[in-house]
């Protein structure tokens, strides 16, 4: 099967086909990535309650490690969500120390806050959470603290201090009430929290099971690049619509920032004023291309 690749802007990156076959693309062009942050189809055979499943879901695709990891650059990370279920977490684990990962640090906990397993199926209690997995190819990559302990969203190189960050990430899972979209939904947030720990501005984030696109609506948020592949055409359509709505979201945050600018500057009402407006958006495109 050939591969399509589809550039939303320069350095957003979706590609429709098997991972396999772009990761080798991408290493013939030598391209190397700073950080894998993925959720890969857990190996589980999963059913939602609309009966979709997911593509390579029968068996852990264990087999995606190393190519993975061959693409990362020194001293990076890698990100893998999966099952809490003590078999399939264990299978990651050691897939990752084979490809000559280390583990040094306890998996990051998604709590998602509403229950996927119902406590009479497995007779235990109800399960409201995912886990990441947390590897590195040599070093962790140096982070900088940020001093008061929070997340400072002006300031995209920065990442929160140890109390604000925890193990624990409570985010709800995305619901989609008029159409289930995909069937296994990251919220973008909870992409952008791995992202503040392991990247800087600018760093190229790889995604091989890209899914709906959460990895990349948060890249387009947090001012990083972004590669990221689905083999299934419903979900690649998907994840182009969703990346695409957050890049015209940041365009038009960003006009709505220049025309305030610009009428503080000159003391008048930016709504008032339709020249601030069209100066505003001529910036945002020239930022934009
Ligand atoms: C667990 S889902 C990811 C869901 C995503 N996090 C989201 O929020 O929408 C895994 C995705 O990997 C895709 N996939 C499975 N095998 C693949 C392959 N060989 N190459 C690329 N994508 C693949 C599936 O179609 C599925 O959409």
């Amino acid at each position: 099967m050939a591969f399509h690749c589809r550039t939303l802007t320069p350095g957003i990156d979706l590609y429709w086909g098997d991972c396999r076959e772009v990761i080798e693309h991408l290493r013939e062009t030598g391209q190397l990535v700073d950080f894998v942050l993925s959720d890969p189809p857990y190996g589980q055979d999963y059913v939602n309650e609309a009966g979709e499943r997911i593509a390579n879901d029968k068996e852990p695709p264990l087999w995606s490690v190393p190519l993975m990891a061959d693409l990362l650059k020194p001293d990076t990370a890698m990100c893998l969500f999966t099952s809490p279920k003590p078999k399939l977490m264990g299978a990651w684990m050691q897939a990752m120390l084979n490809a000559g990962l280390t583990l040094p640090y306890p998996p990051l906990i998604w709590h998602k806050v509403y229950g996927g397993v119902r406590p009479d199926r497995y007779f235990s209690p109800s399960r409201a959470h995912e886990m990441i997995l947390q590897a590195f190819k040599g070093k962790p990559p140096r982070r900088r603290w940020v001093d008061a302990g929070r997340f400072k969203p002006d300031d995209p190189d920065a990442v929160m201090s140890h109390w604000d960050a925890g193990h624990i990430w409570t985010e709800p899972v995305p619901r989609y009430k008029r159409n289930r979209r995909h069937p296994t939904p990251k919220p973008p947030g909870v992409m952008e929290r791995a992202m503040w720990h392991y990247t800087s501005l600018n760093d190229v984030v790889f995604d091989p099971f890209m899914g709906s696109g959460p990895v990349g609506v948060a890249c387009v948020r947090s001012g990083r690049r972004y590669i990221g592949i689905e083999v299934e055409r419903k979900y690649f359509n998907l994840a182009v619509e969703n990346i695409q709505r957050e890049l015209v979201r940041q365009t038009t945050v960003e006009v709505v920032k220049v025309c305030a600018e610009r009428a503080a500057a000159r003391n008048i009402d930016a709504s008032s004023d339709r020249s601030l407006i069209v100066d505003a958006e001529t910036a945002s495109t020239t930022s934009a291309t």
